[in-house]
């Protein structure tokens, strides 16, 4: 099932977003945890840092097992490395154990790494459809239809084999690690955390039922979970005919 959920403010967005999270942590039996995925980007740094200082009740952070729907093939304490952008903006505000969070290690060898990583997810994340099943797979977009490290041509990621594959990114040439489409269709929900103005036409252009252009996102159509986009009302300010 696809939700688009619209907010004044990228503030408002991270409520609804943390209270989505403490629903499903409150709902785990006592010897299971909630297995998150988080993507990097501005936007995902201005949603954690709301998060982890929000007004409203702190989850459970004990409960969740913290993975990355991608890494840049960088050092951790690298400016460009996401678990350092996570760490900076969530990590050091809230109390989740060490042993909890499973960092993308950027400065090994990619194809190495992939497969190291891979093997972590089959260690720390329950099977389903005899895939790792996340609970939350948070993702952001950028204005070129790309999410996660899929960018616009490779598309075959979303029919990849392996759960993690090391790609590079088309106008840097950074080398990055990133999830594979099967296995953001496995995860039980999945959603897009979009703000800004700039991304309004791509948004639109994936979500407006007179759009076909394709693009990496809009591949992103979980299996039998739900499919969630929080948008902000820049974000959302083409939207025309969506279908809720
Ligand atoms: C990354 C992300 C990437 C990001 C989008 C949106 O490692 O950069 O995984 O998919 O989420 O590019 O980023 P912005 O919010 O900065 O536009």
């Amino acid at each position: 099932m696809r939700k688009i959920h619209v907010f004044p403010e990228v503030k408002q967005l991270s409520v609804y977003l943390k209270e989505l999270i403490k629903s499903k942590t409150d709902n785990v039996p006592d010897d299971k945890h909630l297995s998150v995925a988080l993507s990097g980007g501005s936007t995902p740094k201005k949603v954690f840092n709301h998060i982890s200082i929000g007004e409203n009740e702190d989850l459970n952070w004990e409960k969740i097992r913290l993975f990355w729907v991608d890494e840049r093939c960088v050092p951790p304490d690298d400016d460009d490395s996401n678990f350092k952008m996570t760490r900076n903006n969530l990590l050091v505000n809230v109390n989740i154990p060490a042993e909890n969070v499973h960092r993308i290690h950027g400065e090994n060898d990619p194809e190495g790494e992939a497969g190291r990583y891979s093997k972590i997810l089959k260690e720390n994340v329950e099977p389903v459809n005899g895939l790792p099943g996340f609970d939350i797979v948070v993702l952001g977009l950028g204005e070129d239809g790309h999410t996660a490290s899929i960018f616009p041509g490779n598309e075959s990621l979303f029919y990849s084999v392996k759960y993690y594959e090391a790609v590079t990114h088309p106008q840097t040439g950074q080398h990055r690690i990133t999830m594979t489409g099967p296995l953001i269709n496995n995860a039980e929900v999945v959603i897009f955390i979009v703000t800004g103005r700039s991304k309004a036409a791509i948004v639109s252009q994936i979500l407006d039922v007179s759009n076909t252009t394709e693009s990496p996102a809009s591949l992103v159509k979980p299996v039998k979970g739900d499919l969630i986009w929080l948008l902000d009302v820049e974000a959302a300010g083409l939207l025309k005919d969506v279908l809720h």
